[in-house]
């Protein structure tokens, strides 16, 4: 199976996975990597570990459909079958999700459904939760909102900083993103409505 990894910034969980793929952990092709942004530290990452990167700016469009348009056909030439986006800081559109119905993964740093949107970390942080984690769903055409693959909690300690916080939320992000992406690609996920059961 071919994957494609979408990210717009530093790529600690692009390098996560790519390692995953490396050891056989995710027994799949990392063919190509979705990037908007061409000052993000996930470029010099992918080039490393030789995979394939499509820089693609918004910008260079009049359209979102266009900008879509072209990183679909792109996805068509590499046989992608799996979207895994990893900080990628755009929303997609409901074509582009209806396109690769299910077969689109997002993981997000805190236990949806709350804390949704770009800044999951801080928001718990500042809210004062006791616990706060990690998520991985598919995704829907809402933000954040899809079924739910795989969460783990991550507790907030009294003497955290928000950058302690973050760290502990980056290293659970970087075994349950493999973890999760190997049930997919091992075939072992069903999806019935909001819930998702992973089998074997
Ligand atoms: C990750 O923490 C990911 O959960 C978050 O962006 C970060 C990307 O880090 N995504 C979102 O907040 C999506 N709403 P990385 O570039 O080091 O992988």
């Amino acid at each position: 199976m071919n994957i494609a990894v979408f990210a717009s910034g530093t790529g600690s969980n692009f390098a996560a996975i790519a390692s995953a793929v490396r050891r056989k952990q995710i027994p799949a092709k990392l063919a190509l990597l979705v990037c908007d942004n061409p000052r993000a530290k996930v470029i010099g990452k992918a080039r490393k570990a030789g995979v394939q990167v499509f820089l693609i700016e918004r910008g260079a469009f009049a359209q979102r459909r266009d900008f879509e348009l072209a990183i679909m056909a792109r996805l068509k030439q590499a046989g992608i079958e799996l979207v895994v986006l990893a900080g990628f800081m755009r929303i997609l559109s409901p074509e582009f999700v209806r396109k690769f119905k299910n077969r689109i993964i997002n993981i997000h740093p805190a236990l949806l459904p709350a804390f949704k949107g770009s800044h999951g970390i801080k928001d718990a942080f500042d809210y004062g939760t006791k616990v706060t984690g990690v998520t991985v769903h598919f995704v829907d055409e809402r933000m954040d909102h899809g079924p739910i693959i795989l969460q783990e909690a991550v507790p907030v300690r009294e003497k955290d900083t928000l950058e302690a916080l973050e760290a502990r939320i980056h290293r659970v992000e970087h075994s349950l993103y493999p973890r999760a992406i190997r049930l997919f690609v091992q075939g072992r996920l069903r999806i019935k409505g909001r819930k998702v059961f992973s089998a074997g």
